[in-house]
């Protein structure tokens, strides 16, 4: 028992929503296209932390389901479009969106399913201001998100990055659809002004850890688990803390032989194994494993602000499925 196992139920009925929530596309070419990584598979992490934030104060979970449907479609969005930048072939298993129906269908698909989390939440049956409230935070979350997606475009093209501009590029990237899932819940949920913003601060911490994860998963994990491709962070030039803690440990010629395969597209599987290697050797994985567990540890302080109950306890297992996750 326990998380994500104790709410298979609740992941059917996000999915039969989110499902639901294509049938207004008339193009069938678009409507397969926006379809794709939803019918493919995914965790649902993001509504799912919603609806329990949101019955940890009290509210009804259900109510809290279209706003974490919006944040899905948001989340996949970002996933189509992501894919075209990383130029990855692979998601949940699956070709990508781009592979599978080309770049302009994939530009579209992305667009499209921006604009219909908006509509999912002006559609749901909350009150006025409280929807205000939702559209507030769904805009600055995807604003943020492309400021921190192009930072890390950046960043693929510079030597140094600091550990706090790392930091400050996955907040924005990444954390932002973790703290919208929480302060969203909350309000949802009919939470104060101060517990809203405690929330906020968990989902920020976990979504923190959440990614230094993946970029862990990147280099530890093989493409069958994790359902992408593995080492293209290294392909891509990607400035993870794994990497940003490297280049600032190694010496020559260890980090010569790694700044050689970062970026390197036509980087051949040897040459990533070795950088991979030299990364586990430097003992960045470890490093970056210690400071993914310390935000998550810190999100959890954040939880002071419940009050006991099951649904305080799956928000602790919650964040601690941050960095045991295989996929
Ligand atoms: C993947 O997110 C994108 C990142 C922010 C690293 P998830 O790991 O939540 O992806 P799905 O939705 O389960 O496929
Ligand atoms: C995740 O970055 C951030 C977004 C998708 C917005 P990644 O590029 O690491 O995500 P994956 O690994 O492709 O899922
Ligand atoms: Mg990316
Ligand atoms: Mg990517
Ligand atoms: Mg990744």
């Amino acid at each position: 028992m326990g998380f994500p196992e104790d709410y298979a139920d609740r992941v059917k009925t996000i999915n039969d929503e989110l499902m639901r929530s294509f049938e207004v596309i008339e193009n069938v070419n678009l409507r397969a296209a926006m379809a794709h990584y939803p019918d493919a598979g995914g965790k649902r992490l993001r509504p799912l932390l919603a609806t329990i934030v949101c019955e940890a104060f009290g509210g009804d979970p259900d109510k809290a389901i279209p706003f974490g449907v919006a944040l899905e479609m948001v989340h996949n969005f970002t996933l189509v479009h992501d894919d075209v930048m990383d130029e990855d072939d692979t998601r949940r298993g699956m070709k990508t969106v781009h592979v599978e129906y080309g770049v302009p269908e994939a530009i579209l698909a992305g667009d499209a399913m921006f604009a219909r989390a908006f509509e999912i939440v002006l559609e749901s049956d909350i009150d006025d201001s409280s929807a205000v409230r939702l559209v507030e935070i769904l805009a600055r979350s995807v604003r943020l998100l492309a400021d921190g997606q192009q930072m890390d475009l950046d960043f693929e093209d510079r030597d140094i990055v600091s550990p706090d501009e790392y930091l400050e590029m996955i907040e924005r990237k990444t954390a932002v659809l973790y703290s919208a899932a929480a302060q969203g819940g909350a309000i949802v949920g009919g939470a104060p002004e101060l517990p809203q913003e405690a929330m906020f601060e968990y989902g920020r911490l976990i979504g923190l850890g959440f990614q230094i994860w993946d970029d862990v998963l990147d280099l530890r994990s093989d493409q069958e688990t994790f359902g992408k491709p593995v080492l293209n962070d290294i392909r891509n030039g990607k400035k993870t803390l794994i990497v940003v803690h490297a280049l600032d440990t190694m010496k020559a010629p260890e980090k010569d032989r790694l700044m050689a395969v970062l970026g390197k597209k036509d980087a051949t599987d040897a040459e990533l194994r070795d950088a991979k290697d030299l990364l586990e050797s430097i003992g960045s994985i470890e490093y970056a494993s210690r400071v993914a567990s310390e935000f998550v540890s810190k999100a959890k302080d954040k939880l002071k602000a419940l009050k006991e109950s099951p649904h305080k306890a799956a928000l602790v297992a919650f964040a601690d499925f941050m960095l045991t996750r295989s996929s």
